[in-house]
């Protein structure tokens, strides 16, 4: 059943030629965008729907957040505002709750969030494992995640866990991510990921995590450069990851490169999580010469108990704009299909270009040969019949 959307006060495209237009009408069939407009031309629709002046624009898509998880960390949120730095460590006390969770405990707390995070405009969104951290455990978390979310992470690489001390450390259950759990996990998820930061995973075990992924089909992800300078986005864009996220330190060379991977018609999205970075206290990711660099840029929530309790990708979107220096456009392209792309959700007709400063190099052509395993593809960036997109 097709429905015509009139009354739009501002209709937000992601489109290069479109941009943001107003007296537009919106043809939808389903869950396709059918027709895009001016509201003299739109055609015949089986019903009509006024939306009396509001603005109109794609789904918020939201591509990292942690949301399997049991337990609270109210108290470590007050020390740190209280003066205390962030550390990684915080992440053991949600593995303990989590553990010691129920199915349905887990599920439970997984629907509010998800319910809380659609309610606020967002129409698809990725989540990861990561606070199970034993075979059972991440597999439990993966079969969970993936009754509600579009995408699903493995991150079984998040923290090594207390318990590892005494059974050969780090590189031991390194062994133990990239073997018997990933092969666990594997079929349920879409992407692996791993924490490449001191404290958690140094570069050759991230690099270990990160070939074993893709060596099992998955797409890659980093969470680099989050609480200082690190090796995680040069890893990520050596290993052709789809994203590198956090992205907080990271110099002019930094920069330069994640840019140029967009060469070709794929590359690695930077996502920025602008909620995280304020929670914690650090510095804001550099989104401003990301952008002007060319790079192509996602804006997420991170939602998890430790460093970024949001689901509000408008609360994102607009620290982006007050607190990153990104245009009200540029952060909403990036909210929406700069999620899209890092996910892959965009789709062959996808309705937009990518996250650019404008005349910051030219529009990508899709990689055909590009695969779930491979790099972010750029979509074809033109709203056209049949383009699939939500609208919120
Ligand atoms: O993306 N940095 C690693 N993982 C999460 C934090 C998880 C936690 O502290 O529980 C993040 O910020």
């Amino acid at each position: 059943m097709a429905t015509l959307i009139t009354g739009i006060g501002e209709l937000t495209t992601n489109d290069d030629e479109r941009g943001r237009m107003r007296d537009a009408a919106v043809v939808v069939d389903g869950d396709v965008i059918a027709w895009v407009g001016e509201a003299s031309a739109a055609p015949a629709a089986d019903e009509r729907v006024d939306v009396d002046g509001r603005a109109v624009l794609p789904g918020w898509v939201d591509s990292h957040t942690h949301l399997v998880f049991a337990g609270d960390r109210t108290a470590e949120f007050e020390a740190r505002m209280a003066g205390e730095a962030y550390a990684a460590g915080g992440i053991g006390v949600t593995v303990g709750a989590t553990r010691a969770a129920t199915d349905d405990e887990l599920t439970a707390n997984l629907d509010r969030l998800a319910d809380e995070l659609l309610r606020g405009g967002t129409t698809a969104f990725e989540t990861k494992t990561g606070y199970g951290l034993t075979v059972a455990d991440e597999l439990r978390s993966a079969r969970i995640a993936a009754t509600r979310a579009d995408s699903v992470t493995f991150l079984g690489a998040h923290l090594v866990p207390q318990d590892w001390a005494e059974r050969g450390g780090p590189d031991a259950y390194v062994d133990l991510v990239t073997g018997e759990m990933l092969a666990a996990v594997a079929p349920h998820v879409e992407a692996i990921d791993v924490f490449c930061e001191r404290g958690a995973f140094d570069e050759a075990q991230s690099r270990r995590v990160l070939e074993a992924g893709r060596a099992a089909g998955l797409a890659l992800r980093v969470h680099g450069n989050q609480l200082g300078p690190g090796p995680g986005v040069r890893l990520a864009v050596e290993l052709g990851a789809a994203s590198v996220d956090h992205v907080a330190f990271i110099d002019d060379e930094e920069v330069r490169m994640l840019a140029e991977t967009w060469h070709g018609g794929t590359g690695t999205v930077a996502t920025v999580l602008p909620a995280c970075d304020l929670s914690t206290r650090m510095p804001l990711a550099p989104a401003r010469r990301l952008v002007d660099a060319g790079a192509v840029i996602a804006i997420a929530t991170n939602c998890n108990p430790g460093t970024s309790y949001t689901t509000s990708m408008a609360f994102c979107v607009a620290t982006a704009v007050l607190q990153m220096g990104l245009t009200v456009e540029e952060a909403v392209r990036a909210a929406t299909l700069g999620g899209a792309v890092a996910l892959g959700l965009d789709g062959d007709e996808s309705a937009a270009a990518p996250v650019r400063a404008a005349g910051s190099g030219e529009r990508g052509v899709p990689d055909p040969a590009a695969s779930r395993a491979g790099r972010a593809r750029l979509p074809l960036g033109r709203i056209r019949p049949g383009a699939r997109a939500d609208l919120q």
